[in-house]
């Protein structure tokens, strides 16, 4: 059994990343901000932490992820608190874990990102286009790092229930993909044959997520 360190562990991805990994005989470990998130994330079977990207500095954070196999990052301000919290929890946040995943020793580190287009043809707002940016700058600046890293760019995320169909690649044109399907293949990341220092793309498709990663594999 692995112990993986999910950032953002009370998210919607995180807590459907957290039920996933425990099918699969793992332990989340669930870092989550609200006091309220604690029962419901070990009635998931994961063990709940207490912590703030905003407050924590990169050793106590190390502190917290010490002992586990991988971290998974899918914190994000979601828009809340304009550009400043956007840079705060998707830019510095990433910056932090990832530097707090160096100090713990832990090598395995997967970011769920963005896709760059998905703000094309449309009239965004400068809060969006200011998380893209830093989306992708949080992806430059993991990929830049010696860890072994792998970054997902899901497209824009979904509530539908799981399909377990994907498509996934290193170029995929925009689309949408459900959360539930989000958390699948990061499990699958885990938990399958190693895929490293890639980036993902990732949306809704026609190819069960095994299958699917398998053939990245053969690239
Ligand atoms: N929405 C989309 O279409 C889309 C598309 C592609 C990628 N993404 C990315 O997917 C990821 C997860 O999405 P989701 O739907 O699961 O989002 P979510 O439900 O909003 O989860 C994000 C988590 O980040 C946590 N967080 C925020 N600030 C934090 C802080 N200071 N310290 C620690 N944790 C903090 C939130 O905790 P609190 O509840 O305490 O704030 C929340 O649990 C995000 O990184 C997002 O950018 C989204």
């Amino acid at each position: 059994m692995h112990r993986i360190f999910i950032v953002g562990g009370g998210g919607k991805i995180g807590r459907l990343l957290c039920a996933e990994l425990v099918r699969r005989d793992q332990q989340p470990i669930a870092m989550h901000r609200n006091p309220a998130q604690a029962d419901e994330l070990r009635a998931l079977g994961a063990i709940p932490v207490r912590g703030d990207l905003l407050t924590l500095s990169s050793s106590g954070l190390a502190e917290l992820m010490a002992g586990c196999d991988a971290v998974v990052f899918t914190a994000g301000a979601g828009g809340k608190g304009g550009e400043a919290m956007t840079n705060a929890i998707d830019g510095d946040g990433l910056e932090l874990a990832v530097a707090a995943a160096r100090e713990a020793g832990i090598r395995r580190f997967l970011l769920v990102s963005a896709f760059p287009e998905a703000g094309r043809r449309k009239l965004v707002s400068p809060t969006f286009e200011n998380y893209l940016r830093v989306k992708k700058l949080a992806d430059v600046h993991l990929a830049s790092t010696d860890l072994d890293w792998i970054i997902l760019r899901p497209g824009t995320l979904t509530d539908h229930p799981g399909s377990g169909l994907i498509d996934s690649g290193p170029a995929l044109p925009y689309s949408t993909i459900s959360r539930a399907d989000v958390a699948l293949t990061l499990a699958e990341l885990i938990t399958g044959p190693r895929l490293s220092r890639v980036i993902i793309e990732l949306t809704q498709g026609g190819t069960p997520v095994k299958e699917s990663l398998q053939a990245l594999l053969a690239h």
